[in-house]
């Protein structure tokens, strides 16, 4: 099957230039200005950005968390991050205490085969250090699971002792692994929202202020200490706070290899999201919360300067209606997470580009080849090149896109970001060659995504 993209404007992490794209079997085998080739179809990108499909390396579809579940599985997720211009999703899957990887990554793939619209892969989550579990993180790179998600956070849960993650540290630097940590001082938190609890402090917005941002810097700064001993890698998930940004500044001006992920939610909102009347805070309880405004702008530097390095969602919906309301009378009780997948690519276009904070080639790069280069997946991930995965969205810049939950294709019933206009509009997305979206209509079939076996961590 040959496909055509006519006349686009191709845009990657590096380049800007007027192009045809030829796509051959899923993969793009020709890049040049007015091509002579006869394609099976041919798509009219004239006044498009083409750019490599978003990659969003933190989502949680079909996630079990605090007596419920999320409420976009594989298929309707990944529906919405297709409609949303992303290609490509790293999910987690959970190894919970007296249980395998292996039992965790069969569990997952069993949750993602004949659901998954776009191609996928996973982080394992390690909730216990133990030495059976450490040997079998090589049995997990072997089938291209190459990174770890570990937590200073949800004592009892997913926690770890700095013990048990010093050893992980020490294990994944031998093997090629990448932990990628959630840094939170849970113990700390514990406490606060024990306290809070006992004052009578039950409201969403409470949520927020026992989980202070001092507490993610404290154990941001903690991890980064500790992958220093352990000599390995280190890569910092939905960072918010700028006191944790500081800790990775300062490592990497030491030249630590330490590496950061923000999240739109902490870009564009904030505290007083929290403050709204009635229940309405709920619906942005997540962990760590969102963060008072003056927050934002450090981020948005942090970006510009490579300080952080890419832009996921931590997409974790939960619906107001049967879910977020477990927590009315005690805040602790709010399933943690918010939805996203869909949102991310426009609002970093919007918030990036639109208003003059990023190039156009720094949005590619922190939506999509930062993400792929990261974990494992670039060239075939990332990028428009010659032998890459033809994942590419068709991008109006002239345009404007309405968000509400009317129109939205999250599986949640409210949107954080309703009534919001972005800049730009996507018009078409292609999943290695296939027209997956085309304007409104969504063309992909249930389970045609692929799981994605990824490299090791080679350095960034
Ligand atoms: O609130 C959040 N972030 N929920 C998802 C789980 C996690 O820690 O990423
Ligand atoms: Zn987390
Ligand atoms: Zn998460």
């Amino acid at each position: 099957m040959k496909t055509l993209i006519r006349n686009g404007h191709v845009v990657t992490a590096t380049d800007n230039y007027h192009a045809d794209v030829l796509i051959v079997d899923g993969t793009i085998q020709m890049l040049g200005e007015k091509l002579l080739v006869a394609a099976d179809q041919e798509i009219d990108a004239t006044g498009l950005l083409v750019l490599p499909g978003g990659i969003d390396v933190h989502t949680h579809f079909d996630m079990p968390f605090g007596g419920t579940t999320s409420s976009d599985d594989f298929l309707t997720g990944t529906r919405a991050a297709a409609y949303g211009g992303t290609t490509t999703i790293v999910d987690f899957a959970i190894q919970s205490r007296g249980h395998t990887m292996q039992e965790a990554f069969e569990t997952w793939l069993g949750k993602a085969e004949g659901k998954a619209t776009i191609d996928y892969s996973f982080h394992m989550i390690v909730s216990e250090a133990t030495t059976d579990r450490l040997e079998e993180m090589q049995r997990m790179i072997d089938q291209g699971i190459t990174s770890f998600k570990m937590f200073t956070a949800y004592p009892g849960v997913f926690m770890v002792d700095d013990g048990g993650i010093f050893r992980a540290l020490q294990r994944a630097g031998e093997i090629g692994a990448l932990i990628a940590m959630h840094a939170e001082n849970g113990s700390v938190i514990d406490v606060l929202v024990e306290q809070a609890l006992a004052r009578g402090q039950t409201e969403p917005k409470y949520h927020a202020l026992t989980r202070p941002p001092e507490m993610e810097g404290e154990a941001t700064h903690r991890a980064i200490v500790l992958a220093a001993l352990a000599k390995a890698p280190l890569y910092i998930v939905h960072l918010s706070a700028s006191q944790a940004l500081d800790a990775v500044m300062t490592a990497r001006d030491q030249g630590q290899a330490v590496y950061a992920e923000t999240c739109p939610q902490y870009l564009f909102l904030s505290y007083d999201n929290y403050e709204e009347p009635e229940f309405n805070g709920a619906k942005y309880v997540m962990s760590p919360p969102l963060r008072p405004r003056e927050h934002q702008d450090r981020l948005w530097q942090g970006l510009k300067t490579n300080d952080l390095q890419v832009v996921s969602t931590d997409h974790c919906p939960f619906c107001m209606k049967d879910q977020k309301v477990l927590g009315r009378d005690n805040f602790a009780k709010i399933p943690n997470g918010a939805p996203g997948v869909e949102t991310r690519m426009s609002l970093i276009y919007d918030g990036a580009v639109a208003q003059h904070r990023l190039s156009l080639n720094r949005f590619v790069e922190v939506t999509a080849t930062a993400p792929a280069k990261m974990f494992g997946m670039f060239p075939k991930k990332g990028t428009i090149a010659v032998g890459s995965d033809a994942d590419i969205v068709l991008f109006d810049p002239s345009g404007a896109t309405q968000w509400g939950v009317e129109t939205a294709h999250m599986r949640v019933d409210y949107n954080p970001y309703e009534g919001r206009e972005t800049a730009g509009t996507i018009r078409m997305v292609l999943s290695r060659g296939d027209v997956i979206v085309d304007g409104k209509q969504f063309l992909g079939r249930d389970g045609r995504g692929q799981f994605i076996k990824r490299d090791t961590f080679h350095g960034f």
